[in-house]
């Protein structure tokens, strides 16, 4: 319970120091973070690209790797993503630095299949729309596919330390904390500031499907929101939409 205080805690100063701060040097858009994987994808090259997107001391803070479909199908996307989670998370594991408590990591894989998530996780069957960073998660990724018998759902980021420095406000000014049945809550824009924040410092991803891999820098002080547009079921018994996530945490080992 301490570390879930500690890290929201450390999330609202963070949040409250960017009106300070000055604007960050790369900005946020589909086409400063998409990387192709090329014909022949290898993780070890992938991960210096993605690096270079996700800090924030030069890069825009997020990353779409494009293009495995053409040589994996979703078993191997999946492996793939594994080792290229990881590989990234080495090269910014020295960055991430002493800005979250614990000792020690904790890297998490699992499936998430929306519209079917168990209530007990997160109290809704579908995964959070409106932008938020994740509470824990200091770096995550999502490998979607398969997806199929929707509209909607596209992915939309927001560089809000930006927008906190253009518009000098803080926690209290953008945010409020989100509602959970469990312990613990994440920083949540409201709703009055969406159009405003997405419209000057937001960038909208789109749909992702098979073959993309999308990487959020969500530590505290990198300031990247994320959140999705509504999902519309259009074909009941042919609908699916699964993501293969990777994350990892500060944990006390
Ligand atoms: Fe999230």
């Amino acid at each position: 319970m301490q570390s879930t205080i500690d890290i929201q805690a450390m999330r609202r100063a963070a949040l409250d120091a960017m009106a300070g701060l000055p604007e960050p040097p790369g900005a946020l858009s589909v086409e400063a973070i998409r990387i192709d994987a090329g014909s022949q994808p290898d993780p070890g090259t992938l991960a210096v690209a993605v690096r270079d997107r996700l800090l924030r001391d030069g890069g825009p803070g997020a990353a779409l790797v494009t293009g495995l479909d053409a040589t994996s199908d979703i078993p191997e996307a999946r492996k793939f993503h594994k080792e290229l989670f990881a590989a990234v998370w080495e090269l910014v594991e020295p960055a991430a630095g002493d800005e979250v408590p614990g000792n020690g990591y904790k890297v998490k894989m699992n499936v998430i299949a929306d519209g079917a998530i168990p209530l007990e996780l997160y109290g809704n069957a579908w995964s959070f729309k409106k932008l938020h960073m994740d509470r824990d998660a200091l770096i995550f990724s999502h490998l979607y596919g398969p997806t199929a018998g929707f509209d909607g759902g596209a992915l939309l980021l927001a560089d809000v330390r930006a927008y906190m420095g253009l518009h000098s406000a803080g926690f209290t000014d953008l945010f409020d904390w989100s509602q959970e049945p469990t312990p613990g809550s994440k920083p949540v824009l409201r709703a009055e500031h969406e159009s405003a924040v997405l419209a000057e410092c937001g960038a909208n991803v789109g749909p992702l499907g098979p073959g993309e891999i999308l990487f959020v820098n969500n530590l505290p002080s990198a300031g990247i929101l994320h959140g999705a547009t509504p999902v519309e079921v259009t074909d009941p018994e042919g609908y699916v939409r699964e993501y293969h996530r990777c994350s990892v945490r500060r944990a006390d080992r």
